[in-house]
């Protein structure tokens, strides 16, 4: 008999979300993602100090620049399909660079000789990620847009030809089980799945060709509510308790379906953008939120960094 998480790969791309080597290894999906959260804990770990200690070099941005793409480039050896790496979430709203900065980590995997269609540059969801991202895919460089939790950012970004979106479902999740004040959602209520839901239908009906990958997954039945979407992002926790879950699951998403939907198209320019993702209280505050806590976790991996940084320089 199946079990749940072979039953999910008929329908949807599973995509590991972990800087963890070892749970890459054991789980072998087809891509990983990574966020400057889960590379602080992968750097923090002591299996992987002789990543980080390759990694220094003469200041602390490109130190952190060269551990990323490490990652990536020991992830890469083990998966068969793409790593997402993301750029500073300092950058969220500067469009310059943005692609600067994605530009310099596609050289650095590219000196690893490690090919551009390998590669998904994320960058948060705002109007100047889209941009940036935008002009960086006419460059062939291939990108997933982040921390993207209203359907005006899914919008514009499958309007701008991005490759990937991550629209997140558990931090959805939270926002609304915070503020209803219950301890649980159900899957079948739950508006972190009901916003992939409907990006998903949205992008089939019209043939948009940005594949839509769910992100931010608190508990399987998440997951399992969204069978068929285009890829599906999940950590280590959640793969193992879909691997223990005995029994097929039905797809629920697919392109035949959402094509019989009535959805008309809504085109978006910037100040339409603004407007409709500002009527979303949850979205606006949790692309805030997302931000900074993607900036923290990256000066934290800054200071842990350039303590050895300091270190290996002192003993040079
Ligand atoms: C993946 O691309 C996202 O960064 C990740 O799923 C976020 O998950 P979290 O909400 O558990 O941090």
């Amino acid at each position: 008999m199946l079990n749940a998480l072979d039953s999910l790969k008929q329908y949807s791309v599973i995509v590991a979300d972990t800087g963890d080597l070892d749970a890459v290894a054991r789980w072998r999906p087809q891509d990983t993602t990574t966020n400057p959260s889960i590379l602080l804990s992968a750097a923090q770990d002591p299996r992987y100090r002789a990543i980080v200690d390759a990694s220094m070099d003469q200041d602390i941005e490109s130190t952190l620049d060269r551990l990323f793409v490490a990652f990536g480039c020991e992830i890469l050896k083990i998966i068969p399909g793409r790593v997402s790496t993301e750029v500073d979430a300092r950058l969220s709203f500067d469009i310059e660079g943005s692609i600067a900065k994605a530009r310099q980590l596609v050289s650095l995997y590219e000196n690893q000789k490690i090919e551009r269609k390998r590669i998904l540059i994320k960058l948060a969801s705002t109007w100047e990620g889209i941009r940036a991202a935008e002009r960086l895919e006419r460059e062939g460089i291939h990108c997933n847009l982040t921390l993207l939790f209203s359907f005006a950012q899914a919008v514009a970004c499958a309007d701008a030809g991005v490759t990937l979106i991550s629209p997140f479902v558990g931090r959805i999740y939270d926002w609304y089980r915070q503020n209803k004040k219950v301890d649980d959602i159900p899957a079948a209520e739950d508006p972190g799945v009901a916003s992939v839901v409907k990006i998903y239908n949205y992008y089939k009906k019209h043939g948009y060709k940005t594949q839509v990958m769910g992100a931010s997954f608190r508990k399987i039945e998440q997951i399992m509510a969204l069978s068929g979407c285009d890829l599906l992002t999940i950590a280590p926790d959640l793969l193992e308790k879909l691997s223990k879950k005995d029994g097929e699951i039905e797809r629920v998403l697919s392109p035949e379906k959402a094509r019989k939907l009535s959805i008309e198209k809504t085109p978006l320019d910037h100040q339409s953008f603004l407007w409709q993702h500002n009527t979303d209280a949850m979205a606006v505050e949790k692309l805030s939120d997302g931000i900074r806590k993607f900036d923290a976790d990256a000066r934290k991996l800054e200071a842990a960094v350039g303590a050895l940084l300091k270190k290996s320089k002192a003993a040079a």
